[in-house]
């Protein structure tokens, strides 16, 4: 049943480029155009919205705030994300006009059907972005769009998260599609490039060597930062959050530009930081902004992985080691540049004894609050 793998999770991780495909499929045309007609909540009303709430967990939660980048972008509403948890217990500010995105794979977790249930009574209109067919978040939702990832048997989410960002990537797409924003180039461009990621993720996946390489040689430490901006800071935190759970060890992400407010005070000698390049080719400041956050933190001793795009030479003389990754467009880098990060806490959970499929302390479902 583990297909020949060692783990489920490492089944999971190579199941990636059909586990997005599959959620892709049906969904776009030839054209570029997007066919979400499973989304029952009425154009009228999607017009109407004036405000989008995501809530969920854990990595989940990484995916919606990966959402909320794509969400303003595309429909340039106001989109806040927020952990399930925390919404629930804030007496936070709902209408008819605000829609709410759940976001479980399991479609169990408390916390986040405590959140849609709240949201429900204040009048919020709720679609819910899930990987369990029939399960109680999409049943009490006001409509679904499934991620096909197909069962995730590992605790550790991979597959899953990544068929969550192509969900809230077309959710954001369609909304702005359906709101006449951005329709018409931009949109078929960006869903071309969507169709092209699958076969990205294969081409990480056939050069992973290096990294678990890297990972087993990295077994003995304590701890690991992972650094990144944009839509690369949520990536830094679920590798954090992977490198955790897995491995069982000291991990933390940052926002790049916080370093200076505090964290860089951690950088000490030979200490690994992973840094997440956004593309050089798409908002430069951004990509100058952290090749100056990897110097800053080289200089004090730091030991640079530098995850960039193929060819972004800037990065070469400040990465220790260096992963590429296939271009892709800012906002859908999330969809190639989780994936090393995935292997790299698989193989060092690995490296140190831990049991992947089923570490510690953890469940796959959360049905507890
Ligand atoms: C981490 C992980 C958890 C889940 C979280 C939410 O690898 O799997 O953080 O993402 O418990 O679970 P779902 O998506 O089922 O609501």
């Amino acid at each position: 049943e583990k297909g020949g793998y060692d783990y489920f999770m490492l089944k999971e991780i190579a199941e990636q480029p059909k586990a997005v495909a599959d959620t892709l499929l049906g969904r776009i045309d030839g054209s570029g155009a997007l066919h979400l007609d499973e989304v029952r909540i009425a154009p009228s009303v999607l017009r109407e919205v004036d405000k989008v709430v995501v809530v969920a967990c854990g990595t989940a939660y990484h995916a919606g705030m990966i959402a909320k980048y794509a969400i303003e972008h595309w429909t340039r509403l106001p989109c806040e994300t927020e952990l399930a948890s925390e919404f629930r217990y804030r007496d936070p500010i709902l209408d008819q006009r605000t829609l709410v995105i759940a976001i479980s794979q399991s479609g169990e977790t408390m916390d986040t059907l405590m959140a849609l249930r709240h949201a429900r009574e204040q009048g919020a209109k709720v679609l819910a972005i899930c990987n369990t067919n029939g399960s109680t978040i999409p049943r009490e939702s006001d409509a679904v769009l499934y991620t096909h990832a197909g069962p995730e048997v590992a605790v550790a989410s991979t597959k899953a998260f990544l068929t969550q960002l192509v969900a809230c990537y077309l959710v954001a797409l369609y909304l702005g599609q359906t709101r006449g924003t951005k329709w018409g180039d931009e949109i078929r461009t960006v869903v071309r490039q969507l169709s092209e990621v699958p076969g990205h993720v294969e081409r990480v996946l056939e050069t992973m060597e290096p990294v678990r390489a890297l990972a087993r040689s990295l077994a003995h430490k304590n701890t690991v930062l992972f650094l990144g901006r944009h839509v690369g800071y949520p990536v830094a935190l679920e590798g954090a959050l992977k490198l955790k759970e897995l491995a069982y060890m000291h991990a933390e992400g940052f926002a790049a530009g916080e370093l200076k407010h505090g964290p860089i005070a951690l950088i000490e000698d030979d200490l690994p930081v992973v840094v997440v390049v956004p593309s050089p080719r798409g908002r430069s400041v951004l990509h100058e902004k952290i090749v100056s956050n990897i110097q800053e933190i080289r200089a004090r001793g730091a030991r640079t992985i530098v995850i960039a795009e193929e060819g972004d030479e800037a990065v070469v003389p400040y990465a220790d080691h260096l992963i590429w990754i296939p271009a892709a467009p800012t906002l859908l880098q999330p969809l190639v540049a989780t994936v090393p990060l995935q292997v790299f806490a698989c193989e060092l959970a690995t490296a140190r004894g831990n049991e992947v499929d089923q570490p510690r302390n953890l469940a796959k479902s959360v049905t507890v609050e």
